[in-house]
């Protein structure tokens, strides 16, 4: 194969794959710092290199899974508190063997708006995303409603004009890939001009 076509191979061939679909077996971490080295080849406007992460691994996972939690239901004393959703999240993070905070941290550039500083990062997460499945690994980028939170923002310790952008989780998948599914072809989000 060409070099073009094991690249197109791979970008149509990656796949979420969520933490319920892990065997829960853990990754060296130099294979995770080798998928991290690539998400810092991602372009940006002006070097500005705004991608930030925090890695959850081991112990780190269970804290994580603990701040979700607690999050999502903060009193466990309400009537309507759910046990099992509590539990679900806490220990979501304990299915995947890392777990990437991603995270943006905003430069003092003032030609680079803030939007193309989050363009960078999302740049920056399909790298890993690749970079992942070229190696045979599961991953899944994550948002929900605590993404965004300020609370998550300081639990990766950015700062105050900074932005959590979600949880980028990797793990061995135990499944085979899934087909992949586009509702349509590239030619209805085109407009060529001419
Ligand atoms: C920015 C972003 C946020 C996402 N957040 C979620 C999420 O919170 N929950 C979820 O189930 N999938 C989430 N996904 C994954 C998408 O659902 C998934 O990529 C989509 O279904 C396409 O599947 P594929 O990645 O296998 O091609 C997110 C993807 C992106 C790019």
């Amino acid at each position: 194969m060409t070099e073009a076509e094991v690249l197109n191979q791979l970008i149509a061939g990656r796949r979420t794959i969520k933490p319920d679909q892990y065997t829960g077996e853990l990754i060296e971490d130099s294979i995770i710092e080798q998928i991290l080295n690539s998400a810092n080849w991602a372009p940006t406007h002006g070097y500005t290199e705004p991608w930030r992460f925090v890695v959850f691994t081991g112990e780190g996972r269970a804290q994580l899974g603990d701040f979700l939690a607690y999050q999502d239901q903060p009193d466990k004393n309400v009537a309507d508190f759910n046990q099992m959703r509590y539990d679900r999240l806490r220990n979501r993070p304990l299915k995947a063997s890392h777990v990437i905070g991603i995270g943006m941290k905003r430069g003092n550039n003032p030609k680079v708006p803030e939007i193309e500083e989050i363009c960078s990062v999302a740049c920056a997460v399909q790298n890993m995303w690749l970079s992942a499945h070229s190696l045979g690994l599961g991953a899944y980028w994550s948002t929900g409603s605590m993404a965004f939170t300020e609370q998550t923002r300081n639990f990766f310790g950015l700062g105050e004009n900074d932005l959590s952008l979600g949880f980028f989780y990797i793990g061995k998948p135990a499944i085979p890939l899934p087909a992949g599914r586009r509702l349509s072809g590239i030619e209805t989000k085109v407009t060529w001009v001419r």
